[in-house]
Parts: structure tokens; sequence; C-alpha cells
């Protein structure tokens, strides 16, 4: 699916008008589809709209009640696990990707869903526009937490624009471990369980880099 500038104007309206949603979640919205743009820029410039139309529904259930939540999920047929009912913020990613075909169908792309279903824990797998989309939530320009501050720095600062783009698609892998690493330490530090999705995508990355590692050492 292509989208244009009016249906991603139309569908920004849509989501600052929307009752449901409350100004901060709103702000929050509009800079990860600034941050999106931007990555996508550096990343898969033929596809920014699709990353844009990604951001803007990415927390469209952000701020439903988990009652809620665990209702829609029955509703598409999942029981929620006991990791999702101890922390309830990851439902939301499950929620709006399960919505979005009913409640959104003109921007029903599956590259969109996939990129909206992953943004908060990851998976094993992961494709360019869901690492996208997950690294735009973590540091778009509205987040002051030490860790989001951190990893937008981190990811800036080593300047993937000026970077071949093998430099730039290991720079971005890097960052996706690192931030891993950090919401497993603090998922640890508050005693919250950790989504398997997400141990599962740290491990295949780091596995990845351990063989490159050995491979470049002729092991
Ligand atoms: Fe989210
Ligand atoms: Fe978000």
């Amino acid at each position: 699916m292509i989208f244009s500038e009016e249906s991603i104007s139309a569908l920004r309206k849509r989501i600052s008008e929307d009752p449901e949603i409350s100004p901060k979640r709103k702000a929050h919205i509009l800079a990860v589809e600034e941050m999106a743009e931007r990555l996508g820029t550096l990343y898969m410039p033929e596809k920014t709209d699709i990353l844009r139309v990604a951001a803007l529904l990415h927390d469209v259930t952000k701020e439903y009640s988990s009652a809620r939540h665990i209702e829609i999920c029955r509703r598409y047929g999942h029981e929620p696990t006991c990791e999702e009912l101890c922390a309830p913020k990851t439902f939301h990613a499950r929620t709006a990707a399960y919505l979005i075909p009913d409640i959104y169908p003109e921007y029903s792309d599956p590259e969109v869903i996939s990129a909206v279903r992953w943004h908060t824990t990851g998976h094993a797998g992961m494709t360019l526009s869901e690492m996208i989309i997950y690294l735009a939530d973590y540091i778009d320009d509205t987040r002051k937490f030490d860790d989001c501050v951190k990893l937008r720095h981190a990811f800036f600062d080593a300047r993937p624009e000026t970077m071949s783009d093998e430099e730039r698609y290991e720079h971005l892998l890097n960052i996706i471990t690192l931030s891993y690493k950090m919401t497993i330490a603090g998922l640890l530090e508050g005693g919250l369980p950790i989504s398997p999705d997400t141990v599962f995508s740290m491990n295949e990355l780091l596995c990845r880099k351990i063989e490159k590692g050995e491979k470049q050492n002729g092991k």
C-alpha cells in the first residue's frame, strides 16, 4: 500500500481528535511520527509513508483499561498470557494491531500492522520497518527518561548518516540490542516479568554478533 500525504494528514487529524487519546499521548504520537520519518530517511526512504502511518497508529489503544484490552484479546482469539496480565502495558501493541483492520481499514497494510504489533516488546526476526517503529517509539524527542535520552544520543552521536549501508544496519542492530539490555535491566529492577519475545529477539541479536565476530577472527 502507498499512502498519500492527504491520507496521512487525514489520519493525523483523526488521531488528534480522538477523545480516547490524552493530549500528552497525542504529543508523543506526533513526535514518533517525526522520528519515524527521520529514521526512515536513513534506512528505507522509499517507505517513509508506511512508517508514518504505523507511528500514528502505534499507541491508539495505549490508554484503554486492562479489562478492555483483555476483552479485545479474547474477541480476536487470544487468551492473555501471565506475562501480559502481569505487565499490562504490553497489551496495547497487540490490541492496536487487532483493531486496525476493523477501525482503520483504509490504513490496514500488513507492514503497518506488524510494526504496530511489535513496537513494545520486539520479537525474533524483526523486519526493518518493525525495528524503526520500535526505535522511534523509544527515542522520540518528547522522551526525557534517562535510558531514552542515552539511547537517542547513542544512535545519533555515531552519525549514522555518514555510514555505509552495511555499517548503518549494524549500528541499528547494536542500538536495538542496547535498548533491550536497558529494558530488561529496568524490568528486573522493578520486579516485573520480561516478555519472552524481547528475550528471543535479544538472544538472536547477540548470537548474530558473536557469530559475526568469530567469522571475522577466522574461527
Ligand atoms: Fe506503545
Ligand atoms: Fe508509544
